[in-house]
């Protein structure tokens, strides 16, 4: 039940689609002032069959249908088909209603993410290539080498990705056959605070710290990850590029980046 009056426009779209039968597009927004108007108790499928039949049927709902992707508020709608995102942009002007279709298009090895209301990003491991081992300056040289930035992770979903990223690549890309995989992630410590070059992240809020909360990390230190074995966010001197274990070494062998869509719009 909403306590919201919620208002939909319906635009009846005559299609000539495969099965030669209309279909109707649900979009959020607020009809103009109608002349005529008459109130209906019937079901929210009746309601759709009934405004389907009538090509300049605009409806007003006052109850949330259960399946209803849009609620009052944004004027967009994401969609993920096929593994691609794509978005439903509505405006107005003129009682004319502009319905704007994007397509993200990730580059390959990348996935896309939804970062806050506007921001999509594509999130990948990249690799240093010679030497396999690098610092952390070469980490964000290699991000911005494919337009983008070092980065961490924003929410539970990309930290799951990152986990997966990390455990289906920890043997071909490891030096040496170790079952996890180290790389580097978005934050150089300044002693009392982290410097972050991916703004959309919301710096460490999402980080999973151990003891939970961030502690403080001499000057030169950069923050990096060892997936799938650790969980937490680790942190070693930014110019570290190899460090030596016991039976052999493990080495920072590369960066998480986030990159720019590639986003093709159709109007
Ligand atoms: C509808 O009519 C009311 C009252 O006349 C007016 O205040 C409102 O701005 C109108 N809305 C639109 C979208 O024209
Ligand atoms: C529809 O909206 C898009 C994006 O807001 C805009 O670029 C375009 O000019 C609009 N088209 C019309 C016909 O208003
Ligand atoms: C960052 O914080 C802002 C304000 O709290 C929030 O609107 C936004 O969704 C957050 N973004 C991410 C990626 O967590
Ligand atoms: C980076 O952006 C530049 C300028 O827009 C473009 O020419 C280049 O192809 C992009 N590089 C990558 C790896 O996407
Ligand atoms: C790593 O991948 C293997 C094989 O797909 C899976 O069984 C295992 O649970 C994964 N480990 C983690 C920590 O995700």
């Amino acid at each position: 039940m909403c306590n919201y009056l919620l208002r939909f426009l319906f635009l009846s779209i005559l299609t000539k689609a495969s099965v030669e039968e209309p279909s109707m597009i649900l979009i959020s927004g607020q009809p103009g002032n109608f002349t005529f108007s008459q109130t209906f108790d019937i079901s929210w499928e009746e309601c759709i069959l009934k405004c389907l039949a009538d090509d300049m049927c605009a409806l007003l709902q006052n109850q949330c249908p259960a399946f209803n992707p849009l609620a009052l508020g944004p004027n967009y709608l994401t969609q993920t088909i096929s593994g691609r995102l794509f978005k439903t942009t509505v405006s107005s002007s003129n009682h004319i209603y502009n319905l704007t279709y994007s397509l993200f298009i990730c580059p390959k090895n990348t996935k896309h993410f939804q970062r806050g209301e506007t921001t999509v990003v594509c999130i990948g491991l990249f690799f240093f290539e010679q030497p396999l081992c690098n610092n952390q300056a070469e980490a964000s040289a290699l991000c911005k080498a494919h337009n983008g930035t070092l980065t961490g992770r924003a929410n539970s979903d990309e930290y799951d990705y990152m986990q997966d990223i990390s455990n289906s690549s920890k043997y071909t890309s490891n030096p040496d056959s170790y079952n996890y995989l180290t790389y580097w992630i978005d934050g150089m410590s300044t002693d009392t605070e982290f410097l972050f070059e991916d703004l959309t992240h919301n710096g460490s809020t999402n980080y999973p710290w151990s003891g939970g909360t961030p502690q403080s990390i001499p000057t030169g230190y950069c923050l990096h990850h060892s997936g799938p074995h650790d969980s937490n966010v680790l942190h070693s001197p930014c110019d570290l590029s190899i460090c030596c274990e016991e039976k052999g070494y493990v080495c920072s062998r590369g960066a998480l980046c986030q990159v720019p869509p590639l986003i093709e719009t159709y109007y």
